[in-house]
């Protein structure tokens, strides 16, 4: 699974510009399901059938990025940001757009840190001047981190673990349902989450699900000085409680806890006071779907290198594996 997550971490793919990521996963998952096919919005959609009630599982293509906004004369690039990037957290690092190449972000004078902000903010793609600059990138373009996978310890490093680790999680369990399964699956790999659970939204609309399953990363607590919360990382995948978007089904997160439980999986609950999945979305599609979230504990979300447990997703390959080989209940009661 290494060498699939490397792949999909490493792809270019800020938010609206999720070609190059749906392009390798629809290779790596054509084979385990019966079809797949692209939405409106660019949604991937890879479909195992089978009776209702279907379940949709979605994880995120797109990552955080940055889009130019202004060139000046001396070939020097202003950007704006897509999704939740911090300026800060961009200084000396490079940023590679979809055709390959790459370029350094560093700021103006300041007096002191706290002054940086987008407007002092630029990145330098090597250009003599703003005419040579211009013929590589227009106003417009995205760029994504430029950081290459690595396996550090147990765990893995890499841009985009947000939400690619989630892609890789769901390509994987896809390949180990090879017996008959007792509802239909959806494989919904969604573009512009991190805008605002964009692609997710048409995505459900479309599908009409009986059941819905964000898998994503969260916050985890296990840093020095971190914001309290129970999640750790190597303590196995989170069964979401809540978030700011949603409030797991008390159905979906019993059913989550029991299969776990029968199947001697370790997890976690998870209580995520700020930040949004797709199952935000999910559950309020048409009259509303129950849905929860399994959640991929990470550190430095929304860094140049966030990093996961190689147990935690082990096990929620795992986990989601026996979610899907169980039947799920026809009769929606809330006890
Ligand atoms: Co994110
Ligand atoms: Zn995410």
């Amino acid at each position: 699974m290494e060498a699939l997550i490397k792949k999909l971490v490493e792809a270019y793919g800020p938010s609206g510009d999720e070609a190059p990521v749906r392009s390798l996963i629809e290779e790596e998952i054509r084979g385990a399901v019966d079809r797949t096919w692209t939405d409106n919005l660019g949604n991937l959609v890879a479909l195992r059938e089978g009776p209702e009630p279907l379940l949709m599982l979605s994880a995120h293509m797109d990552e955080i990025g940055v889009v130019v906004t202004h060139i000046d004369e001396e070939g020097f690039l202003r950007l704006a940001p897509v999704g939740g990037v911090s300026p800060h957290l961009l200084v000396g690092q490079r940023l590679r757009f979809k055709e390959g190449f790459t370029g350094t972000v560093y700021h103006e004078k300041l007096k002191s840190l706290k002054e940086l902000d987008w407007s002092k903010l630029y990145l330098d793609i090597g250009a003599v001047d703003g005419a040579s600059a211009r013929e590589k990138v227009g106003i417009g373009d995205a760029a994504c981190l430029d950081q290459p996978f690595a396996v550090c310890g147990g765990r893995y490093l890499g841009k985009a673990m947000d939400d690619r680790i989630g892609c890789a999680v769901l390509v994987e369990t896809a390949r180990r349902l090879s017996r008959e399964l007792p509802q239909a699956v959806a494989f919904v790999f969604s573009v512009q989450e991190e805008v605002g659970l964009r692609g997710a939204t048409t995505a459900a609309y479309q599908l009409k699900p009986g059941y819905g399953l964000a898998v994503d990363v969260t916050r985890v607590g296990d840093t020095p000085k971190a914001p309290l919360s129970a999640v750790g990382l190597g303590r196995g995948p989170a069964v979401k409680v809540k978030d700011s978007s949603v409030i797991t089904h008390p159905l979906v997160r019993k059913f989550m806890m029991e299969t776990a439980e029968e199947k001697e999986i370790p997890f976690q609950l998870e209580v995520l006071e700020r930040g949004g999945t797709d199952a935000g979305a999910i559950h309020l599609s048409r009259e509303g779907v129950p849905t929860g979230a399994l959640s991929i504990p990470c550190r430095y979300i929304h860094t140049p290198s966030e990093m996961v447990d190689a147990g935690d997703v082990r096990h929620a390959v795992e986990l989601l594996t026996a979610l899907c080989l169980k039947p799920w209940p026809r009769q929606k009661v809330l006890d």
